[in-house]
């Protein structure tokens, strides 16, 4: 296999054959090619420590738990102390992983680049790595599970990422995890930028989830009736599209659309939600500009034919069909809090539009008057304030984000036209399993306070319908007045 084909095919992946072993010989080479990565100066300030020993894997599996995934996992460890400036220790390293990745492929092997490695000082120590080092990341390697290897992740376009003599892109993203420091444009980039990954990132917490998606559904289902024959419904700021995916498939007959800042997000849940999905811009004075990234089909099929057979992603986007009418739904879940602050009336005041008289919204959004507002303080405070990490992770939570105030939230509503039907109140009391175990990593004194929120959620636990109105969800809904 030559090189290009190697890079055109290794993928990502992530289920292997767990009982298939990978012959020494392989192995050996696919080290040895990491050994011919370049380094700076040549001081090749890299090791790789192979575990295929059940149990140190299991062992390990308490801070990694990829590290079970395959059969080999090769722990890629660096000199911390040499060759420091400008990270060329981490660059070393990183060429050694690429290049070990690419040999893999081409001796049929399937591969995992892993980076996330729970506490990586304790890592080391279960290695036996000496504390001058640091475990950069995991390679797992193995024969895939699966004969079809997983479809290539959507790339950015050449002449997006290419820029000859000077950089003629536009700046970063804003940082802030606060959502008013952020444009509609700038949010339309961060979400198709996030959502190029697939729907990975996409997990949802089924504690959470189910009983959000089962309030949802009570409040639509007088709207949408059995299977949604016949009736339309709006999902707006559809995000990552997991929830309109369960719209669809709970109203598969209903008519669906999504109103997004960006055309990414419509292409995302079009393809998660049935692919009959239309499109409405938003916000409405915007919709030409938005719709300028769109290619009309013909123009599709020259670009999928330019990219001369490499699994790559279309790199324009087709043009969606545009939702027109009136709808008798129309959902805003987890992203009133995700857009600035002077974007909401304004939206509202659109999906009000868009309804016909006596149509159903449903908001779901995050409480302020919860246990969510300290969480998400302590984290900021701690440091990490970016908009990458949330206290309590989500799908439905990435991007920027604020808790809202309900007293707030209601005259919003009540401001653009809607007036309240039903109310409920959902996650009292955090999911400590999904919170501590990230807690319990960090170590230190984070880690004690892991341990006493375990102790107060146990105590609150009994009273957990008292503390309802402090509860981290709200699932609302309204009618057009
Ligand atoms: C530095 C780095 C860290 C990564 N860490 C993880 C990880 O922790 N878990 C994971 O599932 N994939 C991880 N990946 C794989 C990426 O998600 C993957 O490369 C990307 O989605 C593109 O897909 P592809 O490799 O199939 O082209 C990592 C990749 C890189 C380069």
């Amino acid at each position: 296999m030559d090189v290009g084909e190697a890079i055109a095919r290794r993928r990502s992946v992530r289920r292997f054959d767990r009982e298939r072993p990978v012959p020494r010989e392989l192995l050996l080479e696919v080290l040895d090619a990491g050994r011919w990565a370049p380094s700076s100066c040549n001081l090749q300030t890299w090791d790789f420590v192979v575990v295929e020993d059940d149990a140190t894997r299991r062992a390990l599996a308490e801070e990694v738990k990829s590290v079970l995934i395959a059969p080999v996992a090769v722990f890629v460890v660096y000199d911390r102390e040499l060759a420091k400036e400008g990270l060329a220790n981490v660059q070393s390293a990183s060429a050694s992983i690429q290049t070990m990745l690419l040999k893999a492929t081409s001796v049929g092997l399937a591969s995992l680049w892993v980076n996330a490695l729970g506490d990586r000082d304790r890592v080391r120590e279960r290695l036996g790595v000496p504390d001058d080092f640091e475990v950069l990341a995991l390679v797992c390697l193995g024969y895939p599970r699966d004969e079809a290897s997983p479809p290539a992740p959507q790339r950015r376009p050449l002449d997006e990422v290419v820029h000859f003599d000077r950089y003629r892109g536009r700046g970063g993203l804003p940082k802030s995890p606060d959502p008013n420091d952020w444009s509609l444009e700038e949010l339309a980039l961060y979400f198709k930028r996030k959502l190029q990954s697939g729907t990975r990132y996409n997990k949802p917490r089924a504690s959470f989830h189910d009983p959000v998606e089962a309030a949802i559904e009570r409040a639509l289902a007088p709207a949408l009736g059995g299977d949604g024959e016949g009736r339309r419904l709006l999902d707006v700021l559809s995000g990552t599209g997991l929830l309109t995916e369960r719209l669809h498939r709970r109203w598969p007959k209903a008519a669906l659309a999504v109103a997004e800042v960006g055309v990414d997000a419509w292409f995302f849940a079009n393809r998660r939600a049935g692919g009959r999905v239309s499109f409405v811009p938003f916000p409405a004075d915007r919709a030409d500009a938005i719709l300028e990234e769109c290619a009309s089909a013909d123009e599709e099929v020259a670009v999928a034919r330019e990219s001369g057979g490499l699994p790559v992603m279309p790199r324009v986007l087709p043009r969606p069909p545009l939702a027109e009418g009136a709808f008798d739904a129309a959902t805003i879940l987890f992203r009133l809090e995700g857009i600035p602050r002077a974007a909401r009336g304004p939206l509202l005041a659109e999906v009000r539009e868009r309804l016909v008289p006596g149509g159903v919204l449903v908001v779901a959004y995050t409480s302020r008057r919860s246990w969510h507002r300290p969480a998400y303080a302590l984290r900021r405070r701690l440091g990490r304030d970016s908009v990458e990490t949330s206290p309590v992770p989500e799908p439905n939570l990435i991007g920027p984000f604020e808790p809202l105030a309900p007293a707030e939230v209601g005259e919003l509503l009540r401001g653009a036209g809607f007036v309240p039907v039903g109310e409920e109140r959902l996650e009292p009391l955090p999911d400590l399993d999904v919170i501590l175990p990230r807690l319990e990593r960090s170590g230190g004194l984070l880690r004690l306070m892991g341990k006493g929120l375990r102790l107060s959620n146990a105590v609150l636990k009994p009273f957990s319908t008292l503390l309802k109105p402090f509860a981290r969800t709200r699932v609302v809904w309204l009618k057009r007045s």
